[in-house]
Formats: C-alpha cells, sequence, structure tokens
C-alpha cells in the first residue's frame, strides 16, 4: 500500500515537473517572440505577429463572454410541424437580459407556439434554445421542469390561477412546487402582492376577484421565484381597454424597477410601440413590420 502511494506520488511529481518545464519554455518563448507583451505600447514594435494573434483571441473572448454575460435567451432556426403544416419556419432570436420585447402578428401565425417553445412548455422540431446561458435544448423532462420553475414566469391570457386556493397560496405555489415553504415564501408573495397593489385581496379566491386583479395575481405568481425571463401571451387579451393599459404600465415599471425580462405577444399596437424592440410575426417568420 505504501509503496503504491510512493508510486503515485512519484508520477504526480513527474506529471507537474513536465508540465513546469513546459511552462517556463512556453513564456520564454513568448517573450523571444514578442519582449515587450505586458506592455506592447511601452518600445513601438505593436504589430509582431504573436501580438497580433494574443490580441486577436482575446478579442474574441471577450466579445464571447460579453454576448453570454448580455444575452438573455438565443433562438437559432427554430422549426416546428403541426402534421405537415410547418408552423415555425427557421426563426432566429437574440433577446438581451433588461429587454422588454413584443410580438405581434395575425392570429395562426405561430406566435404561441414560438412563445412555448422558448418558455421550454413545447419542444421544437429543430433548432436551438438557450436562456440564461443554459441550452435547454438537451435537459431531460425532470431537468426541464425544474429549470422552467427556477428560471421562467408565465403570464397567459385566461390567468390560469387555482380556483380553490386563495390569492396569497397561488402566487406561493411556484415557491411550495420548487420544495420551499418556508416563511420567506409568504412573505414574498405578500411584497408582491403589495407592489401590485394586492395587499387588500390576498384572502380572496380568483372568483372573488376582477378580471384585472385576477391577471395581477397571475403577474405575482410568474415573478415569485424571481424568474430570469417572463413570458405573457396576450396578457390583457381579456380585459378592457383602461385595465389593459394599466396592466401594460405595470409590466413596463416591473421592467424598470429590476431590470426583468419580458416577451409578450400582443395584439395591443400601443404597447408593443412601448417596447424596446416589437417583432412582427408571419407565416411562420419574423418580418419587416406592417401593422
Ligand atoms: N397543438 C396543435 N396542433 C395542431 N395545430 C396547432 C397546434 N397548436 C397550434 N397549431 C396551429 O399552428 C398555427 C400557429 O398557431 P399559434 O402558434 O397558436 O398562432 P398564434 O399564436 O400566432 O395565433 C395555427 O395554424 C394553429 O392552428
Ligand atoms: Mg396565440
Amino acid at each position: 500500500m505504501g509503496t503504491r502511494m510512493t508510486q503515485i506520488g512519484r508520477m504526480f511529481a513527474d506529471f507537474f515537473g513536465i508540465f513546469h518545464e513546459f511552462w517556463t519554455e512556453f513564456q520564454k518563448k513568448i517573450r523571444e517572440y514578442s519582449p515587450n507583451l505586458r506592455h506592447p505600447r511601452s518600445n513601438g514594435i505593436q504589430n509582431h505577429p504573436m501580438q497580433s494573434i494574443l490580441r486577436s483571441i482575446l478579442k474574441i473572448l471577450i466579445q464571447k463572454i460579453e454576448r453570454r454575460v448580455k444575452t438573455m435567451i438565443e433562438a437559432r432556426q427554430l422549426e416546428k410541424f403541426y402534421g405537415k403544416s410547418q408552423v415555425l419556419k427557421g426563426v432566429d432570436l437574440t433577446i438581451e437580459k433588461g429587454e422588454f420585447v413584443s410580438i405581434i402578428g395575425r392570429s395562426g401565425a405561430g406566435k404561441s407556439t414560438l412563445l412555448h417553445i422558448l418558455g421550454t412548455l413545447d419542444v421544437p422540431d429543430k433548432g436551438t434554445v438557450s436562456i440564461n446561458g443554459q441550452q435547454v435544448s438537451g435537459l431531460n423532462t425532470q431537468a426541464l421542469a425544474r429549470f422552467r420553475n427556477q428560471n421562467i414566469g408565465f403570464v397567459f391570457q385566461f390567468h390560469h390561477l387555482l380556483p380553490e386556493f386563495t390569492a396569497l397560496e397561488n402566487v406561493c405555489m411556484p415557491a411550495y412546487i420548487n420544495k420551499k415553504s418556508d416563511s420567506s415564501v409568504t412573505k414574498r408573495a405578500m411584497e408582491l402582492l403589495d407592489y401590485l397593489g394586492l395587499a387588500a385581496r390576498t384572502t380572496h379566491k380568483p372568483g372573488q376577484l376582477s378580471g384585472g386583479e385576477q391577471q395581477r395575481v397571475a403577474v405575482a405568481r410568474a415573478l415569485m421565484n424571481r424568474p430570469a425571463v417572463v413570458f405573457a401571451d396576450e396578457p390583457s387579451g381579456n380585459l378592457d381597454s383602461v385595465l389593459s393599459k394599466e396592466l401594460h404600465e405595470l409590466l413596463f415599471q416591473l421592467r424598470n424597477d429590476f431590470q426583468q425580462t419580458f416577451v409578450i405577444v400582443t395584439h395591443n399596437l400601443e404597447l408593443a410601440a412601448m417596447s424596446d424592440r416589437c417583432l412582427e410575426m408571419n407565416d411562420g417568420l419574423f418580418v419587416p413590420k406592417s401593422l
């Protein structure tokens, strides 16, 4: 046993010895080729091949890191078929962190299908989706459900609140699913409801709330686990114009206060015009805006 450990120790020592030798030699060579690498501007040698190679590698690395830090959603060449009918025809989309993006377009254009795929509720037949630096395409069902619960919030046209639970319980639900049930959960849910102007409605069940209030509870629920991105599919589609405007103002306020990323499918062109970016879909692709 003892000799074996000594052998392994020697192997490691040899390995590090070789590595150290290689490293010293490598540094020497770099210094030879580019003696002023640390201070490229000190003696005017700026275009040494080694230097420019290193500089361009560094530039590419920095660009990649910057892109990764800034990008919230990256979708490449998404295709989706229902039977023989192709609903998405190679959609590319990049959304930055903190961006408020609206998607408009005629009924049947593929907006909901795209949103469901971006939100990991559905899978594309071709193409990839990455959210907050995570390639979601390769995740199994369980990992995907966990990822969705922790990173994604949804607001649908119809609130989908659970009718037998109170507003507060509905808002807490994503945290319960995430196996959190301490007092911090109730505290956060109360803070969210308060922020959304629902402090006096926490013990009401969805049936006792107005349409606008129900939708605000749904927004609070979507925000409960501090998602990286919130997807909303016609969130005001079921509200009158005054309530619709209120809901939209609230979403913008959330973006401004918390740099929350939003991707919203809407028919409301006024809201769409207020977004950072408005994209129009037609027949499974983004097209130059016509609406
Ligand atoms: N589950 C499904 N099965 C079959 N066809 C579907 C399904 N979901 C959507 N579609 C079809 O795909 C097309 C795009 O639908 P959708 O993404 O809901 O459009 P939008 O949200 O822009 O109105 C429509 O023609 C619709 O009928
Ligand atoms: Mg739709």
